[in-house]
């Protein structure tokens, strides 16, 4: 088995209420005439590993190390029933594209294909081929896609290509941490390919107003004189600003799902976007996300987790 050790907590509640969604949208549009898709643009293995610790003082036992295994994306994906009737995953990384090629052929999912390279690239193509264009089949594709990048890999122009298709239903992870980390503190010290980073990221240079207030010029070594501006963006400001940037291509931006890592509670955020023209639709997948967030939060509060 490839290993892929990644995520934490947050990871099981994100992929908790990626399944329970899956399970919703297979379930809505199981007798209705349209073909569906699931993308992974960020697809991993199919599985993730992780080590638990067990004991300690309060359970007065020894410290103990356990491994884990825990179902990834493509393996919840693959076991949603009834099934979608395409499988898209998109991997950079060649050994677990190999895990997935053996995970496609064990599920025996009617279409399911592979695809290495860059995740933007594959989607904004897809997007652009038959049968999703030019093709008399094409009010038919439906698809949930899923953006569970590392960092800051996904570009703004695909957010863009799946509003413009009206027909994705998109799980996008955004990694609020990433980009705090691209801002340096004086804008004067943001290089261009970090400059370049967040315009991919928010599809505007407009974070700089937003993130950045000008302070007095000051004078630099050789006499002249340069504009200084100082960060003042926080974690709720970042995902003020991108939830905005969100609805300016999308009818339908969920509340984000703030997902906590260690002591910092906006790392990353999750979010569900459609932008289907048909007010029907939006009603119900907001239903279906909404009831599906609560109930996780209810189940979380149970356990007296955050
Ligand atoms: C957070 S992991 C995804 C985990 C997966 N969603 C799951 O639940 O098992 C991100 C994955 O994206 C892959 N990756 C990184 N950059 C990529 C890109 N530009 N296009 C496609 N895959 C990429 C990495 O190799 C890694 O396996």
């Amino acid at each position: 088995m490839v290993e892929h050790r990644f995520g934490g907590e947050h990871t099981e509640l994100k992929l908790d209420v990626l399944g329970a969604y899956l399970d919703f949208y297979c379930n809505a549009l199981k007798n209705q005439r349209f073909e569906t898709w699931y993308i992974d643009g960020f697809a991993g293995t199919g599985f993730r590993q992780q080590t638990e610790m067990t004991g300690g003082i309060f359970d007065n036992e020894p410290i103990a190390f356990k491994e884990k295994t825990l179902l990834g994306s493509a393996s919840i994906a693959l076991n949603v029933d009834p099934p979608f009737d395409h499988y898209r995953f998109v991997e950079a990384h060649g050994p677990r594209r190999a895990a997935l090629n053996e995970l496609c052929d064990a599920a025996g999912a009617r279409d399911c294909a592979i695809q290495g390279g860059d995740a933007n690239d594959y989607i904004q193509k897809i997007l652009a081929d038959p049968p999703w264009s030019q093709h008399r089949d094409q009010w038919r594709q439906r698809a949930v896609v899923f953006l569970d990048p590392y960092g800051m890999s996904v570009k703004w122009q695909t957010l863009k290509a799946l509003a413009e298709s009206e027909r994705a239903d998109v799980w996008y992870l955004f990694n609020i941490k990433a980009v705090n980390q691209q801002m340096a503190r004086d804008s004067a010290r943001i290089d261009s390919s970090k400059f370049l980073a967040l315009q991919e990221q928010f599809g505007t240079a407009d974070w700089q107003t937003a993130f950045y207030r000008s302070g007095p010029t000051q004078g630099t070594l050789f006499g002249d004189t340069a504009p200084s501006s100082s960060k003042v963006a926080t974690p709720e400001q970042i995902s003020h600003f991108m939830r905005e940037r969100l609805s300016t291509l999308f009818r339908y931006v969920s509340d984000p799902l703030p997902l906590t890592v260690g002591n910092m509670d906006r790392y990353f955020e999750l979010y569900c976007l459609s932008n289907s023209p048909s007010p029907q639709a939006i009603a119900l997948i907001k239903k279906g996300v909404t009831d599906i967030i609560r109930k996780r939060a209810q189940d979380r509060r149970q356990q007296g987790l955050p």
